[in-house]
């Protein structure tokens, strides 16, 4: 069974085929999103790795993600459910922000839980200055 998104403005098209999800980059940020969700997997504690949808492999330059493939929510979390998502993630001073938004196609079910589908927002905040870094 194969089915394909190009919903992404990042990764584009994403191709679940079966068990599998391949989210190819459409541009650098893409690419830059690729290898930031890979690493921050790898890196992740147990309790963090539960709320993230698993990475199993990536390619040099980040074109290419293999990620598990997951039922995406048909509707948007509520703000507690976020909330509570956000406090096991349980953020560490001096670390990336938290990485994941609440938008409903960035999470899915996957072995009965939630998880995050998307948890790349860090890899490219910074390339742009924000409101709060604008006077
Ligand atoms: N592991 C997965 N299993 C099933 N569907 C997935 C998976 N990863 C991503 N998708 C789907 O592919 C689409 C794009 O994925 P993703 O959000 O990671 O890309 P993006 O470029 O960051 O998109 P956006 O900028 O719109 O958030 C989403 O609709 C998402 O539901
Ligand atoms: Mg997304």
């Amino acid at each position: 069974m194969i089915s394909i998104s190009r919903t992404g403005s990042m990764r584009s098209p994403v191709v679940v085929v079966g068990r599998f999800a391949l989210k190819f980059a459409r541009n650098a940020r893409g690419r830059a999103s690729n290898l930031y969700e890979a690493k921050l997997y790898r890196s992740a504690n147990e309790t963090r790795r539960n709320l993230l949808c698993p990475v199993l492999w990536v390619s040099r330059n980040g074109f290419v993600q293999i990620m598990r493939a997951a039922k995406p929510l048909d509707d948007m979390m509520s703000l507690d459910e976020y909330m509570n998502f956000a406090e096991v993630w349980d953020k560490m001073p001096g670390e990336d922000s938290c990485p994941f938004e609440p938008k409903a196609s960035d999470w899915g079910w996957f072995e009965g839980r939630m998880v995050a589908l998307d948890y790349s927002t860090p890899a490219w905040e910074a390339d742009e200055p924000t409101s709060s870094s604008v006077p």
